[in-house]
């Protein structure tokens, strides 16, 4: 498993493009399995979750090729035959978003078997609404041996209301309504921009969806579908943790290619802590958003929220912002009972946190000083660099497998705009105790230089569940 060392205290400046939107990119590959003709999709982020889904499809015994473009990658998906309707543990386990290829299998093929996830660092987080949404469209599921197990003669358009508000959830069922027999009507419905993008994408394959991103979806069932071709929308949520990593580092920092109309809370949130964020609203092909900051920031409460509201998948990068802002910030997480891991991770470089249940107490401001630290998930090790970044010495950040899920090589692209941050393999000697200033000590330049291998990363997939 690799690491990063990072050498805090840099103040970063420069330009970084962000990439596709891995949790648009997903869902949009699962899509291409509804159609036998060939599905493009461009702006695909070269990240390890793409991967994983691709040696699923793989699996499946569907063709798919990548082709590095200048802006991502190329992904061409033609389901033609399917091998196998099994999504295997071994692959479900890796990425709990391999739940995808349920409703699109079962509604061009049938049949499905695809394993149950199972918890995962963050929460239970179970499946119950993609199972009851599928069977209100007419199919018989069972589990068995760890499995769901779906059938279904031709699905039939439903009313379906969900009662937890559910981003994957709203996608598999919207696929899987497409190729239904009449209307299907999703209430409650999530209205991220990835769903969205995963509806045009639908409508651009032949499907009739209309009102996607409002919480009301209707889907007129149609008998086929066909080949598009379709460009991923920027990551939100990467443009989060780089607006946070300029603010965190009192950087400047002008993000390229990112949709400043998907961070509105975000931004705002940024904003009213003191980061001075700027958007031009010109052109919608390749927005901007330039961040300047100086280090001042003041607490202030957030409380996550589905979209429109301020993701959960940037509360743990908010957290560590907070630890350097004056006051103390109560932080809620509603989506996912068990997203805090990171601040006990936080709480032994220095800051002040406490935990009660769902909400954490951050004082600030702390002096963060580089420690040792694991990450548990995907948003935790962003957060863990983030704190590493303004930490004074050196933080190794364990098991950024979780990182390489989500960030196209982060560690490159941190660098290129002055941070200082290494990939090392773990198949050397550590050098820790590292030293505590920020100038490394002559003997320990020396025990970094026979030990630290730098790498790029591994995209193979990784023995440990995820997000
Ligand atoms: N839930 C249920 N039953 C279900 C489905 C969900 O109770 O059948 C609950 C979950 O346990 C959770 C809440 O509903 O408490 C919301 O979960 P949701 O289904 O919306 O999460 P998801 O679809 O599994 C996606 C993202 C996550 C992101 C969440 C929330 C993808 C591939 N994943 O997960 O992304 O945190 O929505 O916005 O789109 C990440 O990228 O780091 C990540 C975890």
């Amino acid at each position: 498993m690799d690491k990063f060392l990072i050498e805090g205290g840099k103040r970063l400046e420069g330009r970084v493009a962000i990439s596709g939107a891995k949790n648009a990119a997903l869902p949009a590959m699962a899509a291409a399995l509804l159609t036998d003709q060939r599905v493009v999709l461009r702006n695909v982020p070269r990240v390890r979750d793409i991967g994983t889904l691709r040696s699923l499809l793989e699996e499946l015994g569907v063709d798919s090729s990548v082709t590095h473009e200048e802006r991502g990658n190329r992904v061409e998906i033609e389901a033609r035959r399917l091998i196998t309707p099994v999504a295997p543990y071994e692959l479900v386990k890796q990425m709990r978003a391999s739940v995808l290829v349920l409703g699109p299998l079962l509604a061009r093929f049938g049949h499905v078997r695809v394993s149950l996830p199972g918890g995962c660092a963050i929460g239970a987080r179970p499946i119950n609404l993609h199972i009851k949404g599928l069977e209100k469209l007419g199919a018989a599921l069972k589990i068995d041996h760890g499995y769901v197990d779906a059938t279904a003669n031709g699905l039939k358009g439903a009313l379906i209301r969900f009662d937890t508000i559910s981003v994957t959830g709203t996608e598999n069922l919207m696929m899987a309504a497409t190729l239904a027999q009449g209307e299907t009507v999703l209430q409650n419905a999530a209205r991220e921009p990835e769903v969205q993008d995963l509806a045009d994408l639908l409508n651009r394959m032949g499907a009739k969806i209309e009102g996607a991103g409002s919480d009301e979806i209707m889907i007129q069932g149609v008998s086929r579908l066909h080949g598009a071709e379709h460009t991923v929308i920027p990551d939100r949520i990467e443009t989060g943790t780089f607006i946070t990593a300029a603010a965190i580092t009192g950087g400047h920092l002008i993000l390229e290619h990112c949709n400043p109309d998907h961070l509105t809370a975000i931004i705002s949130k940024l904003s009213e802590a003191g980061v001075r964020i700027t958007c031009n609203s010109a052109e919608t092909a390749s927005r901007v958003i330039e961040v300047h900051s100086n280090t001042v920031f003041s607490a202030v409460d957030l409380t996550t929220q589905e979209y429109p509201g301020f993701a959960t998948d940037m509360q743990a990068q908010y957290m560590a912002l907070m630890t350097q802002a004056e006051g103390t910030a109560t932080i809620t997480e509603t989506i996912f009972e068990n997203r805090f891991l990171h601040a006990l991770e936080m709480m032994r470089m220095g800051a002040d946190i406490t935990l009660d249940g769902r909400r954490a107490l951050v004082r600030g401001k702390t002096r963060l000083s580089g420690a040792q630290v694991q990450a548990s998930d995907l948003r935790a090790s962003a957060c863990l660099v983030l704190a590493g970044l303004a930490a004074e010495g050196q933080t190794l950040v364990d098991r950024v497998y979780h990182i390489d899920r989500g960030y196209e090589r982060i560690e490159e692209r941190l660098t290129r705009v002055g941070a200082s941050i290494r990939r090392i393999s773990e198949d050397r000697s550590l050098p820790f105790p590292l030293s505590h200033s920020s100038r490394t000590s002559p003997q320990s330049a020396r025990s970094l230089a026979l030990s630290v291998r730098c790498e790029s990363p591994q995209w193979q997939a990784s023995p440990l569940g995820g997000v």
